[in-house]
């Protein structure tokens, strides 16, 4: 890619643009802030890492949605982080703002990029970031399912001693206390979990699992997550840039699968230079399925009571 733009200097914005220009993603990388100097001074001290690890990424940072010009993708960092004690939904108002604002500088600056939103509450926001773009939903996808199951994949590599290189974790579903864990799409090197853990095990997995967030923030106490929210940040927009056409867990705006539309949800994609290509439904069992519904109550709940109701969609 040729210019990438990391909106929000946070940190997860930060170690999203390190991984970013370490892997040598795009020519050009642009920090957006609200703080022209904090911005410029968090770009400056990422370019100067350039030698020690060998990428000739450019980094920019500023205020001027004007950076935004010509970015293939943009990637939403911004907004307020969650507190302790904070549900993702109660960031809902303050981050909807923030978001929309950015959806309109990247249509006016950037109208042929992609979005890729991380701001949570991220299911309600990919959604209405993607309202609000008019664009095609290929073009608008968020951050969940990647951070998720990585999460899922290091508590199966703790819990059987075994390599998480062999393990594939799948969890879909709301980035919220509902996500979840899909047990039977997920193995260490084929091998269902089932085979590998007794059902105790597992159940603590998948609960760990859903308060993956909320561990980090609650032993940091200042901060959320950030280090593999990057990472996941970087896997995706690898994918991308890379046209891998990989299969991973995505926020994607629902157009009937899953029973589900009018509403962004983490669902299993393929995701590739056009971004999310395509939306893969999975069979679920009775159980899964119960889950799942939790889970999209959940998102369409703190939907309407930000935007009045699924019916105002429809105008
Ligand atoms: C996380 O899961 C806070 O959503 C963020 O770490």
């Amino acid at each position: 890619m040729r210019r990438i733009t990391v909106v929000g200097p946070g940190r997860v914005g930060e170690a999203t643009a390190q991984a970013l220009a370490r892997e040598q993603l795009c020519r050009e990388l642009v920090l957006l802030g609200r703080d022209d100097e904090a911005a410029r001074g968090v770009a400056l001290d990422l370019q100067e890492t350039a030698s020690l690890y060998g990428f000739d990424t450019r980094i920019q940072g500023g205020a001027d949605p004007a950076l935004l010009a010509g970015s293939d993708l943009v990637v939403i960092a911004a907004g307020a982080p969650r507190q302790p004690g904070q549900s993702r939904l109660d960031l809902l108002a303050t981050n909807r703002q923030v978001v929309e604002g950015i959806v309109d500088q990247v249509r006016r600056h950037a109208p042929e990029a992609l979005l890729l939103v991380v701001t949570n509450p991220v299911d309600v926001l990919t959604y209405l970031a993607w309202r609000r773009s008019g664009w095609e939903r290929r073009r608008v996808f968020g951050l969940s399912g990647v951070l998720d199951s990585a999460r899922m994949a290091a508590f199966v590599a703790e819990e059987t001693g075994l390599s998480v290189r062999d393990v594939q974790a799948l969890v879909v579903g709301g980035h919220g206390d509902a996500m979840v864990p899909l047990v039977r799409y997920s193995h260490v090197g084929g091998v269902p979990l089932e085979l590998l853990l007794e059902r105790k095990r597992l159940a603590a997995i998948v609960e760990r699992t859903r308060r993956g967030g909320a561990e980090i923030l609650a032993l940091k106490k200042t901060s959320s997550a950030y280090d593999a929210p990057a990472a996941a940040i970087a896997a995706m927009v690898d994918a991308v840039a890379r046209r891998r056409r990989r299969v991973l867990p995505c926020v994607a705006v629902l157009e009937g699968e899953y029973g589900v539309r009018d509403l962004a949800l983490g669902v299993p994609v393929v995701l590739g230079g056009g971004g999310m290509e395509r939306v893969l439904e999975l069979p679920l069992s009775a159980e899964e399925r119960a889950m799942l519904q939790v889970s999209i109550d959940q998102v369409r709940e703190a939907l309407a009571d930000l935007v009045g109701g699924p019916q105002e969609e429809q105008g």
